[in-house]
């Protein structure tokens, strides 16, 4: 074995520069460590089967109990676990870490938190705690602030005072020492979170890493971070910004399928549980073209309304403008319909949009886009307790969507339109 003689590293071959305290020429044979291991024989005498108790699985988290922040985290937050959080500046990355941690702390009283900021001082992450009405909680009780930028720091204090839960705001703001480069930079978020990962794992300690995008919605630093953290939370916003829909992109203790969604509110983010009853309102009165679907986002099927608008095109080509589903969807929905219905849809120029902050890649949309536009093309309004679902062949017959039941089962308090109820879409009840 190899030992470097600054840090005291070891590799088991001659490393020019080590990759621990960057000294160059450093590495000198450590004789100790290259003693060849006597062998004991009979060291293992046999096979011991030790019992499994599956409550330890339970205590390998802290239990969360707030319904939208289950369906992301139905187990509650790892021990010794690192959850990277990201998105833009503003989104709520720090109102809605202070909330999850006060959801802990109902359950866990006695769990010590350091939260280290360089984004804001500490001033404002109290007054953020008051806002959210946690300063006289078990959170404000056990909650550490610190207005702090050096990693080094971050670890020696956490050791110190023996934080369970640490909080680091943000990755592009704290910095090693050890890295001669500038806070953010490549360099430093790659050392930094390996520092990080190091910290978390050696000291039993869950870390909760918040990060930004770029103005192109990617993480500002290198892919492999996405590999050393367990979680990667995001949230993002809807198009008018009253909706914030947490998701996780990766979860290595559950699948990442599902969509919390929150509503930012003068105080904090508040769940939103009557989603399907806010859509509803929005589209009580009907008009020919505007029809209910069920998409599945992330993995979570959900009420929409999917409306078409057509207009006489002035172009030499009609325009066909889709906002929430895959535009290749609508063109193949356009052509079926011309083929088979024979109605001439290439003299309109056709507008298909989703409110909400929806996108679908979806085929289980096409009967209801197909629906939408013959209703619109008809000048027919269809019934507005109605959801359509069914993914449309070439042949023009209506198939069973991907997640079929889950989707029906979002809507039980509905009349459904699919496959089992028609054949292919001249039957389109109500149209034809
Ligand atoms: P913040 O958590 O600071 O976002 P991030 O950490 O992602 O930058 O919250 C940002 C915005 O939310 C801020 O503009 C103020 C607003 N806000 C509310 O509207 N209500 C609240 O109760 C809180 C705490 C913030
Ligand atoms: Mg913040």
């Amino acid at each position: 074995m190899y030992k470097c003689a600054k840090c005291g590293y070891t590799s088991a071959i001659k490393l020019g520069k080590c990759p621990n305290c960057w000294e160059f020429g450093s590495f000198v044979e450590d004789k100790q460590s290259s003693k060849p291991i006597k062998s004991k024989k009979k060291r293992i005498a046999r096979w011991e089967v030790l019992d499994f108790d599956q409550n330890t699985i339970k205590d390998l988290y802290f239990p969360i109990s707030e319904r939208e922040l289950m369906r992301i985290l139905p187990q509650g937050i790892k021990k010794w676990g690192i959850y990277l959080l990201w998105w833009e500046p503003g989104i709520g990355k720090s109102t809605i870490i202070l909330q999850l941690l006060d959801d802990i702390l109902s359950n866990n009283k006695d769990l010590r938190i350091g939260y280290f900021s360089w984004e804001e001082h500490q001033a404002q992450i109290s007054e953020r705690l008051q806002r959210l009405n946690l300063e006289n909680t078990k959170l404000g009780e056990n909650l550490d602030i610190y207005y702090s930028s050096v990693l080094e720091n971050v670890f020696t204090t956490a050791q110190a005072k023996t934080f369970d839960i640490v909080i680091f705001d943000s990755i592009q703001t704290i910095y090693s020492e050890l890295i001669d480069s500038p806070a953010g930079s490549v360099s430093q978020v790659k050392f930094v979170s390996e520092k990080i990962s190091e910290f978390s794992k050696k000291n039993g300690v869950t870390s909760f890493v918040i990060g930004h995008i770029t103005k192109w919605g990617e993480i500002a630093w290198p892919k492999y971070l996405e590999h050393i953290v367990d979680v990667v939370l995001y949230l993002e916003w809807d198009r008018f910004g009253q909706y914030r829909f947490l998701r996780a992109k990766k979860n290595r203790f559950w699948p990442a399928d599902e969509v919390g969604i929150f509503e930012m509110t003068l105080f904090g983010l508040q769940p939103v549980y009557d989603m399907k009853q806010r859509i509803l309102e929005g589209i009580k009165t009907s008009v020919p073209g505007s029809v209910l679907t069920v998409g599945i986002d992330s993995g979570r099927p959900v009420l929409v309304s999917l409306e078409v608008l057509l207009n006489k095109t002035n172009y030499k080509y009609p325009k066909r403008t889709a906002i929430g589903i895959d535009s290749s969807r609508l063109d193949l929905v356009v052509a079926i319909l011309e083929r088979y219905l024979n109605i001439k849809l290439g003299y309109f120029d056709i507008f298909v949009n989703i409110p909400g902050e929806f996108k679908f890649y979806d085929s289980g949309l096409d009967l209801a886009l197909a629906a939408a536009i013959y209703g619109q093309y008809k000048n027919k309004i269809l019934s507005s307790d109605t959801v359509w679902l069914g993914e449309i062949g070439l042949g023009w017959q209506v198939l069973s969507t991907k997640l079929h039941q889950k989707r029906k089962k979002e809507v039980t308090d509905f009349n459904v339109v699919d496959f089992s109820s028609i054949k292919n879409i001249v039957e389109l009840p109500g149209i034809v």
